[in-house]
């Protein structure tokens, strides 16, 4: 009998596999195609205490009970194809966890569907790639209490290890562990874009080859922009295409795909009426990089004239480092809001300080300014957007005229800097205390008797504007 029971055996799934049993435990695994199944046993398992199984009942039944079942397949409907194919052969007590990206609102209707037949469910955000899964993921599972606890200790020692402990808690009740999940993908679309904006810059405005670019990126990734993304960033830089000996990266199109996490994100957002406008506009960036066609037609109709300016690249340097570090920080403030209005709305009951920590290690957004971001929330559990601290203000403040001169800069060399210059707004929107919405209000009023409130006296009023023509 073995202790836990894996189905769905691409890269991740084997990864996740293979940590889960060379932690000491014993596992079952099954694929939709034996092949899968077979070829993963031949080439990949080695000492490693897995078995595999090609029928779902041999699988079931070759498990401890009550059983505890990690589903990696594809979120949508796979998921609840595998569940259905589960559940004649499972029995009251038993575990299902799903380590796929699945939209939250599915999790919570599969936890309510399964707790009605007596079956345990958690939805768990898995994230950190093919190498995370093998040597530590980051772990976001949430559900009930009762669910987690029955599969704590393994998820403890599979997920990545840091100084400040396993980057895996209890993320909160019902669809709180894929809904954490899929706003650390917004953020990761986030700080993606941030990046490729600042390459961007390098590239189009200071000259600089992959190479040089490579540079910039690894001194960065030794100060305090030291992160996962930075890291692969210049090692992407560098690498060469085999083939013909060029940078890879000059050679891969510029139409970024997207699986739903970030787009998700993003309609949450405006479903709870948090403001995200770095999440939305790197999804709206990967929308519009999709029309490659019609970019290169209209570019040759556009003509740019560029400013004869002499630049003072290593101060460039220094700014584009610093507008980074800015939107990296506001990307995150607007994440955590929305993950706190998700809670409460919800009722996740998510530790904020505790997201961060779990995001320390393994995953994508894993980045030295975790610390500082916790540090600040540590201070004051209510600043849920990080803003409202002296800090956090002091920081933001420094990098402000980099992250000024910067997008401008772009401007003048027609780059767009979508989530550069969103971070920018966001955080000017949130220190402005008087917002053009009085005219918004007004206009609204005006063609459609929606009523204002105003500053000098309480109540809702309406106003017989001038008539329209
Ligand atoms: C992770 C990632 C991962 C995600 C990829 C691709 O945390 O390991 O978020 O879960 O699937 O980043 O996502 P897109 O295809 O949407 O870019």
């Amino acid at each position: 009998m073995n202790e836990i029971g894996l189905i769905g055996l691409a890269v991740m799934g084997q990864n996740l596999a293979l940590n889960i049993a060379r932690k000491g435990y014993s596992v079952s695994v099954f694929n939709r195609t034996s092949e899968k199944t077979k070829e993963f046993l031949e080439e990949r398992v080695k000492n490693e205490k897995i078995e595999g199984y090609h029928d779902i009942k041999s699988f079931v039944e070759s498990l401890k009970k009550p059983r505890k079942i990690i589903l990696m397949v594809k979120a949508g409907k796979p998921v609840d194809d595998v569940i259905q194919e589960l559940l004649p052969y499972l029995e009251k007590g038993d575990l299902i966890i799903d380590g796929g990206n699945s939209y939250f609102k599915d999790t919570s209707r599969r936890i309510k569907e399964l707790k009605e037949k007596g079956i345990l469910y958690l939805g768990m955000g898995v994230s950190g790639g093919e190498a995370g899964a093998l040597h530590g993921p980051s772990l976001m599972p949430g559900g009930s209490i009762e669910a987690y606890e029955m599969v704590k200790d393994v998820l403890l020692k599979i997920a990545a290890q840091t100084e400040s402990g396993p980057c895996c808690t209890y993320v909160g009740n019902d669809s709180a562990g894929h809904f954490v999940k899929m706003v650390h993908n917004g953020i990761e679309y986030a700080i993606m874009q941030a990046i490729s904006e600042v390459y961007d810059i390098m590239r189009k405005i200071l000259k600089f080859s992959p190479e040089e670019i490579g540079d910039v990126f690894e001194r960065w990734n030794n100060g305090e922009l030291n992160s996962f993304l930075m890291e692969i960033s210049f090692k992407i830089m560098r690498y060469k295409d085999e083939e013909t000996g060029k940078h890879l990266v000059d050679l891969i199109l510029d139409e970024a795909e997207q699986k739903g996490t970030g787009k998700w994100t993003s309609q949450t957002a405006l479903d709870l009426g948090i403001p995200t406008p770095s999440l939305s506009l790197a999804v709206e960036a990967r929308s519009l990089s999709f029309f490659k066609e019609d970019r290169v037609k209209l570019s040759g109709k556009v003509k740019k004239t560029y400013p004869d300016v002499k630049l003072d690249k290593e101060k460039v340097i220094k700014d584009l480092e610093n507008a980074l570090l800015f939107s990296v920080f506001t990307s995150f403030s607007q994440g955590l809001w929305l993950i706190h209005e998700a809670s409460k709305t919800f009722e996740y009951n998510i530790d904020l300080p505790e997201v961060l920590r779990i995001w320390k290690g393994g995953c994508i957004i894993r980045a030295k300014i975790l610390d500082f971001l916790r540090e600040i929330l540590n201070e004051n559990k209510e600043n849920v957007n990080l803003l409202d601290s002296d800090k956090s203000i002091s920081f933001l403040m420094d990098k402000l005229d980099s992250i000024r001169y910067v997008t401008n800069l772009a401007k003048e060399f027609y780059i767009p800097t979508l989530v550069l210059s969103s971070s920018l707004d966001y955080f000017l929107s949130m220190v402005e205390g008087n917002l053009p919405a009085n005219l918004i209000q007004a206009q609204r009023d005006f063609f459609g008797a929606h009523t204002y409130r105003r500053i000098d006296k309480e109540g809702i009023f309406h106003t017989e504007w001038e008539p329209i023509d």
